[in-house]
C-alpha cells in the first residue's frame, strides 16, 4: 500500500538559505519527506558570508545524497547594508560540529536571483512555495527585479521575525530581519501569501538531551552530523537564555509544510521597522488589531514541540 503522504501532488519549494546548523536541519527534512519537491537551493550570505553557505548547502546535499538539487549562489550582502555575520553562533565555517568532507557537487553557474525568476516564470502559477530561512536579500532582489513572478508565488513560509519573544541580535529584531530589513519590508509588503515562523515559535521548538540522542541514535551519518550540529549549535544559546536547550530554528518552517495542525498563529498585519534608532529590524506583529492596517501575514505563535520532534526524527531515519 503506498504510504498516504506519497499519494498527495508533492508541493514543489525553494529552500533560501544561510547554512547554518539550524538550516542544514532543515533541508534534511525537506529532503526525506515525499509531500516535499524541493527544486533547488539558493544561497545567501547571513550566518557566515555567501562561499560558505552556499558551499554548506552543497554539502548538506552530499550528506544526504541527493547532488541533483541544484544549488545557485545569490547576495553576498544585504541591499543597503553592511553584512552581519553570526560565527559566534554557528562557529566559522557556519556548519560547526562535525567535520564533513568538502563538497564535489558543482555549484550552478546561475545566479539565484535569475534561478528564482526564472523558475517561477516557468512553473504554473501559485504552483511554487518559497521558503525563506535566512536573511530576504535574495527574494527582495528578484521581486524588484521582475515584479511579474510576484503574484506568481503560491506562499511563502518564512522563519524570521519575533513579537512576544522580542529579539535575538537586538532587544527588538530576529537575526534574519535585522541582517536585511529592507529586503525584509519589500517581502512583506509584497502582497504573496505569507506564514512566518518567528523566535515565538521556534524558542518553544528547543532541543533536549533527549532529543539529541534520539538523532545520534539513528545510527546513519545523517543521525550523526544532526546530532553533532544541534550539540556545538546549542551550546552560545544554553548559555545565554541558561535553557535546557537551543531553539531549532529552521526546520519549523518545514514542518508548518507538512504538519500545519501542529502550529498555532493568527492572521494579522505585520510591517518591518526599518529605520529605528532601537528598533531597526522589528517585526511590529499587530497581534490585537488595533493598527487599523491590512492583515498580510499568518504570524505563528505555537507549537506542539514533542510532535515536531518526533515527525523530525522519524524523517531524518528515512535518509
Ligand atoms: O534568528 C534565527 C535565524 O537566524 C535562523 O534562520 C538561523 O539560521 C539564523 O539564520
Ligand atoms: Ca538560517
Amino acid at each position: 500500500m503506498v504510504r498516504a503522504e506519497k499519494m498527495m501532488r508533492a508541493e514543489k519549494i525553494i529552500i533560501d538559505t544561510d547554512p547554518g546548523q539550524d538550516d542544514a536541519v532543515a533541508i534534511l527534512l525537506a529532503l526525506a519527506s515525499p509531500e516535499i519537491e524541493l527544486l533547488g537551493i539558493t544561497a545567501v550570505a547571513g550566518n557566515v558570508p555567501l562561499d560558505l553557505t552556499e558551499r554548506n548547502a552543497r554539502m548538506i546535499c552530499e550528506l544526504a545524497g541527493r547532488r541533483d538539487i541544484p544549488v545557485f549562489a545569490g547576495a553576498a550582502a544585504p541591499l543597503s547594508r553592511k553584512l552581519v555575520t553570526a560565527e559566534y553562533v554557528h562557529g566559522k565555517t557556519g556548519l560547526d560540529g562535525i567535520a564533513l568532507p568538502e563538497p564535489t557537487m558543482p555549484l550552478q553557474a546561475a545566479h539565484a536571483v535569475d534561478f528564482l525568476i526564472e523558475t517561477l516564470r516557468r512553473e504554473p502559477p501559485g504552483s511554487i512555495t518559497l521558503v525563506p530561512i535566512g536573511p530576504l536579500t535574495n527574494i527582495a532582489s528578484a521581486f524588484t527585479r521582475a515584479p511579474d513572478i510576484v503574484a506568481r508565488v503560491g506562499r511563502i513560509v518564512l522563519m524570521g521575525g519575533a513579537y512576544f519573544e522580542v529579539g535575538n541580535v537586538t532587544p527588538a529584531a530576529e537575526f534574519n530581519i535585522y541582517v536585511d530589513p529592507e529586503a525584509a519590508e519589500i517581502v512583506f509588503r509584497a502582497g504573496v501569501p505569507l506564514v512566518v515562523v518567528p523566535l515565538d515559535v521556534t524558542h518553544k521548538a528547543l532541543t533536549t538531551r533527549s532529543r539529541i540522542e534520539a538523532f545520534r541514535a539513528l545510527g546513519t551519518p545523517v543521525g550523526a552530523a544532526v546530532a553533532s550540529w544541534t550539540d556545538f549549535f546549542e551550546r552560545f544559546d544554553m548559555a545565554k537564555y541558561g535553557s535546557e536547550g537551543a531553539p531549532l530554528h529552521d526546520p519549523c518552517t518545514i514542518a508548518y509544510i507538512l504538519r500545519p495542525d501542529l502550529f498555532t498563529g493568527r492572521h494579522v498585519n505585520v510591517e518591518i521597522e526599518t529605520s529605528g534608532r532601537l528598533t531597526t529590524g522589528m517585526t511590529v506583529a499587530d497581534w490585537w488589531g488595533v493598527s487599523g492596517r491590512a492583515p498580510n501575514a499568518t504570524f505563528l505563535g505555537g507549537i506542539d514541540a514533542g510532535a515536531f520532534y518526533g515527525l523530525l526524527t522519524e524523517r531524518l531515519a528515512r535518509l
